[in-house]
């Protein structure tokens, strides 16, 4: 072979794998070999997105977002002249893309949108993989150029925005619009490197109509709400940050400061029963920070969403935004704060290279919450957390195939909502606790703090973290090392032997009482339930045997108000038995939950239930068809899933 082509087959390979830089105070410092991201169709190995600006309006009429992305970029050591920059779409018309340097004036450029060579005859499997991953939209940037300019508009079925008619809001009278970009929805409503590895500062002007607010996952500088056409709402966001954690919130808002740096918004109607939920939040800033280093976010604000929010809560940076069904009132559920809380360290500032180590971000997530929630409000409301978290862990376990119980995952032809089971949270953090119990917990906090000052808004993948530990905590003591599986944990499916099995003595208590009363030593009134918090119920429900006879149910209802209750877990819990059970007197209170939350942790175990049954099945399918307009685009596609389009 010819020299020449040789070190051109030297440099295409380069770039084919592509390195990660490392940059430090804007220096860069050195270069890693990057792991592919296979959910992204973005070229960030080559050309790389490194700012978005945003320029966009918020059409509640047409359900459009309409406006401007401009992207600066940089080409990356070894990228060939004529190099294109692909960036990931999903459903977005684009108007006009046009390029320039830092000073030039833009000039309008070619581009394409999706695979030229598109072939009809390709196998479902491959179409079904790029409905998933969307629409590549090359654009043919000329060498000089470092920025680029996209006119664009959303689509109104974008899966990442939920757009809200006022009937579907608390107040009733304004529309809402919320995003949620995590995993792979971001490229629905901006044109970017939709990769959690290419991290990006960003900063956006929104314009809204009249009496609306906007909120994002940035600093608010300046700019009225509702503004329409003038000047908009701006925010800046000057860290860098992974796409997924972009957001935008629009909707009649009120806020409420909770201490100097931290505040909640909500509609107004619920700003103040957010407010008394959350009162512990700063203690919870303090609490991390003692531990783990300092919250490097400036200001930290829940924005409470409407109803059909899917998840419990996402930790968009600065601004997490939650469920109401958090909001029970008596702050029992108020660990989801601490979770998201604790993604501004494990998430948000080390974060997942790429979906497949997820558990990077929730195991060590889950972790923090419990030290969180330990420190706070005590070992013992952390320990009851731990064990029904170690119980869905065994279910889970029990429920899904090997290949799917394996921390770093393989999602190889998989949609990466799919790898959302327990799985990456509850194991993920029962590995942390077993190597913080080999190795003492002072050893092992200190470990942690380095691990985020180390990594500190950096996309980390397993194999960095599996170096990092052995450097520095496994290498430092090999007998504790020895007492830990590392390989197992992470490669291999199910739970290693020898972990440290949480345990409650308040559990015992209720287990007994729970006995007693299947035994029938005494009455539902009889037993000591005064003072059991939510974690003790779900336990005492929980404990009961899957069948009960009708005059069970009922002596229950009676003695507990289970029916009537308004704390969101224990009423998913008890309609469950319900529906086992076939206890009619809940009917009407299914067919309420299910059509008035859209929570998808929810959703799925009740409507699975109900599925059981040829009769059930029919009733999901009646309070679905009733529901489903209200559900979030990402509930809908797994209730579909589920019970079939209706
Ligand atoms: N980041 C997740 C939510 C998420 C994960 C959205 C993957 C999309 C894809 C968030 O931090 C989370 O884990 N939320 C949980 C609540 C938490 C207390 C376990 C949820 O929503 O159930
Ligand atoms: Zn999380």
């Amino acid at each position: 072979m010819p020299i020449g082509m040789i070190a051109a087959t030297g440099m295409i390979m380069l770039v084919l794998i592509g390195f990660d830089q490392v940059v430090d105070a804007g220096q860069v410092v050195t270069s890693k070999p990057a792991e592919r991201d296979l959910h992204s169709l973005g070229n960030p190995e080559q050309v790389r997105v490194s700012r978005v600006e945003l320029d966009l309006s918020v059409d509640f009429e047409k359900k459009e977002l309409q406006g401007t992305a401009t992207l600066a970029f940089r080409r990356m050591p070894g990228c060939p002249p004529g190099t294109p920059l692909d960036l990931d779409t999903r459903d977005l018309k684009i108007e006009r893309v046009t390029a320039g340097g830092n000073d030039d004036a833009m000039h309008e450029v070619r581009f394409e949108l999706g695979h030229e060579a598109a072939n009809p005859a390709r196998p479902e499997s491959e179409l079904k993989w790029e409905r998933l991953l969307g629409t590549r939209l090359r654009i043919f940037v000329p060498d000089q150029a470092t920025r680029v300019q996209v006119t664009y508009r959303t689509a109104p079925t974008a899966s990442a925005l939920q757009w809200l008619d006022p009937p579907r809001t608390a107040g009733r009278k304004k529309p809402f619009l919320f995003t949620q970009s995590e995993a792979i929805h971001a490229r629905s409503w901006i044109p970017l490197q939709d990769s959690p590895g290419v991290r990006i500062t960003y900063a956006a002007t929104i314009h809204v109509p009249e009496g609306l607010s906007a909120v994002m996952s940035a600093d608010h500088l300046a700019g009225q709400a509702g503004q329409a056409g003038q000047a908009g709402a701006r925010f800046e966001m000057t860290q860098p940050i992974p796409p997924y954690l972009i957001a935008l919130a629009v909707g009649d808002l009120a806020f409420r400061a909770l201490s100097p740096r931290t505040g909640t918004y909500a509609e107004p109607s619920v700003v103040a029963a957010a407010a008394s939920e959350f009162v512990d939040t700063e203690a919870m800033i303090k609490a991390v920070e003692t531990r783990f280093g300092p919250y490097r976010w400036g200001r930290y604000d829940l924005l409470v969403l409407p109803p059909s929010f899917p998840f419990g809560g996402m930790e968009n940076p600065k601004l997490t935004f939650a469920t109401p069904t958090i909001l029970a009132g008596d702050r029992s559920l108020v660990s989801l704060v601490a979770h998201e809380l604790a993604h501004s360290w494990s998430g948000n500032l080390v974060t997942n290279a790429t979906w497949r180590d997820f558990w990077l971000n929730e195991g060590f997530t889950v972790y923090l919450e419990r030290r969180i929630v330990e420190d706070v409000f005590g070992p013992d409301r952390a320990a009851m957390e731990a064990v029904l978290g170690l119980r869905e862990l065994r279910e889970e376990l029990a429920a899904f195939p090997p290949r799917d119980q394996v921390l770093h995952i393989d999602l190889s032809d998989r949609d990466p909502d799919d790898g959302m089971t327990r799985i990456p949270y509850e194991k993920g953090a029962l590995f942390l606790t077993t190597i913080e119990h080999a190795f003492g917990r002072e050893r092992f906090d200190a470990f942690l703090r380095a691990y985020f000052d180390h990594f500190a808004f950096q996309s980390i993948t397993t194999a960095e973290f599996e170096r990092y530990l052995q450097d520095q905590l496994l290498q430092t003591d090999p007998a504790a090392a020895a007492k830990l599986n590392v390989q197992a944990w992470l490669h291999e499916p199910g739970l290693p032997p020898g972990f440290p099995e949480p345990k409650s003595s308040r559990f015992t208590v209720v287990a007994t009482a729970a006995q007693d009363w299947i035994d029938g030593k005494s009455s539902a009134e009889q037993l000591a339930t005064q003072g059991w918090s939510t974690h003790e119920w779900l336990h005492f429900l929980q404990a009961l045997p899957l069948e009960l006879p009708p005059e069970k149910m009922t002596a229950l209802d009676k003695a507990f108000a289970l029916t009537a209750t308004g704390n969101s877990e224990i009423t998913q819990q008890w309609l469950l038995m319900a529906i086992r059970n076939h206890y009619s007197p809940a009917d009407a209170r299914i067919e309420e939950f299910l059509t008035s939350i859209g929570r998808r942790k929810f959703l799925m175990p009740l409507y699975g239930e109900l599925k059981k049954t040829a009769e059930g099945t029919t009733r999901a399918r009646a309070i679905y068809a009733k529901a489903r307009p209200f559900y979030h685009p990402i509930a809908v596609e797994s209730v579909d899933r589920l019970l079939g389009t209706p």
